[in-house]
């Protein structure tokens, strides 16, 4: 079915994990007809050349501050929807995951608004991948566990303990707070050598990577300076990145000598 221009509209559009080509095309798309996009922080800011006769607002965190309350950003949505037509709104990696991209549906919905859903590339997955770390590989991981370190109340997920007892590969977000927390949990299961990657502002120019064991990477944290945004990958499948990189540097060198000859 169409959607009749004069019906208020919502996309929630996921915009991936940072570097501007790793948005949808379909994400693209609705920018493109989108006549006002409301941004997160976290949204690579290239992407708004995808809506250039559109409003563009800004309603994530600055310096650790939020511009607007959840209630002003739902109340926004529906107040644009009702009097421009289309609102893109526009959030780091997939919307459904710790996006609350789900309420703001509700919310628009529940006040007249036709409702969209275009995924994104979660950070979760698409973080570690860049730096070679799949969350899944056959013979050290069968499955992985997507978990906030921080919540609502500010306390640790009560996830995060059983997770450390599973032999899962345990993804963290928003965990840097909690890192001490983290470690003890993992440290109480008996997995002081478990490799673990902690990857601060993954697949942009900006990105910083720390790898270690339980046993070092609050060390590591402290000596590579570390922190938010940041995502901490805790398993074996960590082993692969430096697998990999050690094959890519031999390939190099062998090329080197070619070239060279
Ligand atoms: C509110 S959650 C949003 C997650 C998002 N919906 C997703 O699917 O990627 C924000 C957290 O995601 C993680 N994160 C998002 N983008 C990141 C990036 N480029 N590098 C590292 N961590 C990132 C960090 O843990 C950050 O604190």
């Amino acid at each position: 079915m169409k959607w009749n221009h004069k019906v208020p509209k919502l996309t929630v559009v996921g915009a991936g994990p940072g570097d501007a080509d790793l948005i949808t095309l379909k994400g693209i798309k609705a920018l493109q007809s989108a006549d006002v996009v409301l941004y997160d922080a976290l949204v690579n800011k290239e992407l708004l050349d995808h809506a250039p006769h559109a409003e563009q607002i800004f309603v994530g965190k600055r310096k650790g501050c939020y511009t607007y309350g959840q209630d002003q950003i739902n109340e926004l949505i529906v107040a644009r929807g009702h009097s421009h037509g289309h609102v893109v709104r526009l959030k780091g990696g997939d919307p459904f995951v710790f996006g609350r991209g789900a309420e703001e549906m509700e919310y628009a919905a529940l006040h007249g608004l036709i409702t969209e859903f275009v995924p994104g590339i979660s950070s979760s997955l698409a973080v570690p991948g860049y730096q070679n770390v799949p969350l899944t590989k056959r013979g050290s991981s069968e499955s992985f566990w997507v978990i906030t370190g921080t919540t609502k109340d500010h306390k640790i997920s009560g996830d995060v303990e059983l997770a450390a007892k599973s032999t899962a590969t345990v993804v963290i977000l928003m965990g840097m707070g909690k890192l001490a927390e983290i470690v003890k949990l993992f440290k109480q299961e008996g997995k002081h050598e478990l490799p673990v990657a902690i990857i601060q502002n993954g697949t942009t120019p900006e990105e910083k990577v720390g790898v270690g064991t339980v046993n070092t990477i609050e060390t590591i944290v402290k000596d590579q300076n570390l922190a938010n945004p940041a995502i901490i990958v805790l398993g074996s499948v960590v082993n692969h990145r430096e697998q990999i990189l050690s094959l890519q540097e031999k390939i190099n060198i062998e090329s080197s000598f070619v070239a060279a000859s």
